[in-house]
This record gives C-alpha cells, structure tokens and sequence, in this order.
C-alpha cells in the first residue's frame, strides 16, 4: 500500500486536470510510481477554487468509477487543499473535508508571501477541535524559507509537514531542495507527496523522491513516511519523530 495525500487528480475542479481523460492518464502515473490509494485534495478557498464537500465526494466517485472501468488499479479518496483563510474556525465542521474523509487529517495551505499573525492560535483552535493541521509545501512560503525555527515551533506545537517530491528530487532548483533536506534531517517533515496536477507538467514523481530518501537516509525513513500517510487514511494517529530545534 502506498499513499498520496495531496494531489489534484480530479477534473475540472481546480488547476488540476482539465478533462477525465487528463485524470485517468494522471492515474495511470500514480500507478507507475507504485501508488494504490491517492487523497485528491482540490483547492479549497485559495481565492480562485471553492470546492465544497459535496463536490469533492461526488468528483471522486466519478472517477473511481471511470477507473474501474480502465482496469486502472488505483483508489480515489476524498480530501481538500485548505487555504488559511478567514472563516477557516466557522466552516470547520460543514464546508472543510477531512483527509480520506476520516474526521482527522485537515490539509492547510499558508499564503505565499506572508505568514498571518493569526497562525498559531488558529491552528491551536483547530487541534482543540479534535483535528490535526498538516502544513502543506513549508518550502513556497517566503517566511518559512528564511525562518526554519518557525517550522520547529508549528510542529512542536502539534502541526504536521508536508513537502513536494518534486522540490526534494531538486526540480524546483538546488536551494529549495537543501531547504527541503535541512527539514528531514531535523524531524520536521512527516509526510512526502506529489501535488500532482498534471500527467507531463506535474506529475506524482513520489518513487523518485522515495528513491532519494532510501539513498540519502534509510529504508526505515521511507518506510515512516509511508505508514504516516496511512494513518491519514485509517484517521489513526502516530507518534512523530521527535523534532529538532535549528537554535
Ligand atoms: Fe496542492
């Protein structure tokens, strides 16, 4: 069993494939790569992309459904992409997916070129609740790159981290992939995935960051990985590495 748990394979929903045909030949990727069980986690009030519970669910069905039909040996699940807005508290409970739908898992996306003040009391607000936030792609956010100790506070404050495969294989240039790695070595990540989009453009690339992993870490680390982003699915929860401060 191998997981993605932050793609855009559904179609016609957000910047993700524009046909289902662009989506099954994505699909066709995830299985390359190995994956059996793929969380599509559209974008969800980024100010483009709404992209309610009902939709999702629905879109997934969908596709599992064409996928089937191919023979194409791979499970949707249910998730969105949420992006730190400012109903993010009111809308918990009705319009935000947990990931694989398990009442758990909530994918948080941080604005590009700030980091709101409100971060860490939000984010506390929601694990009061009962959910644990998982921070997605630390490495796009201006703030985050030039201040790693904020990463170390997010996590030992109980966020989660997640990093592209694409930035750790070092496709989104040499810095970004070092920034990515100094995140590993101090227990700061728990989760690789692919932020898929497209099947040429953006594809899954998750074996090759494993591959990375296996070569520069150990097997063991792979295997934390992975079986973190299963307990994402059952909605189970784990015990991180134990993180390491910068200071
Ligand atoms: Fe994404």
């Amino acid at each position: 069993m191998l997981v993605d748990i932050h793609n855009h394979i559904l179609p016609g929903l957000d910047d993700g494939p524009k046909s289902i045909e662009e989506a099954v030949l994505l699909a066709t990727n995830a299985v390359d790569n190995g994956i059996t069980h793929i969380i599509a986690t559209p974008h969800h009030h980024n100010g483009r992309y709404i992209n309610s519970p009902s939709i999702v669910i629905e879109a997934v069905a969908k596709l599992n459904k064409e996928l089937l039909k191919k023979d194409i040996p791979v499970k949707i699940l249910p998730g969105q992409e949420v992006y730190f807005y400012n109903s993010i508290l009111e809308d918990l409970e009705n319009d935000l997916l947990t990931l694989a739908n398990s009442g758990k898992y909530l994918l948080i996306e941080l604005p590009r070129n700030h980091f709101p003040i409100s971060t860490f009391e939000t984010l506390y607000q929601i694990q009061l609740r009962g959910y644990t936030p998982i921070i997605v792609h630390p490495e796009r956010n201006t703030v985050l790159r030039k201040d790693k100790q904020k990463i170390y506070d997010l996590v030992n404050k109980g966020s989660l981290v997640q990093i592209t495969a694409s930035t750790l294989i070092g496709l989104q240039g040499r810095n970004l992939k070092k920034y990515t790695i100094d995140l590993l070595k101090h227990n700061l990540v728990h989760f690789i995935s692919s932020d898929a989009h497209h099947y040429v453009n953006r594809p899954f690339l998750l074996n090759d960051a494993y591959q990375h992993v296996r070569k520069k870490f150990s097997e063991n680390q792979v295997t934390y990985y992975n079986e973190n982003a299963k307990h994402v699915i059952l909605g189970t929860g784990f015990q991180p590495m134990l993180p390491i401060s910068f200071k």
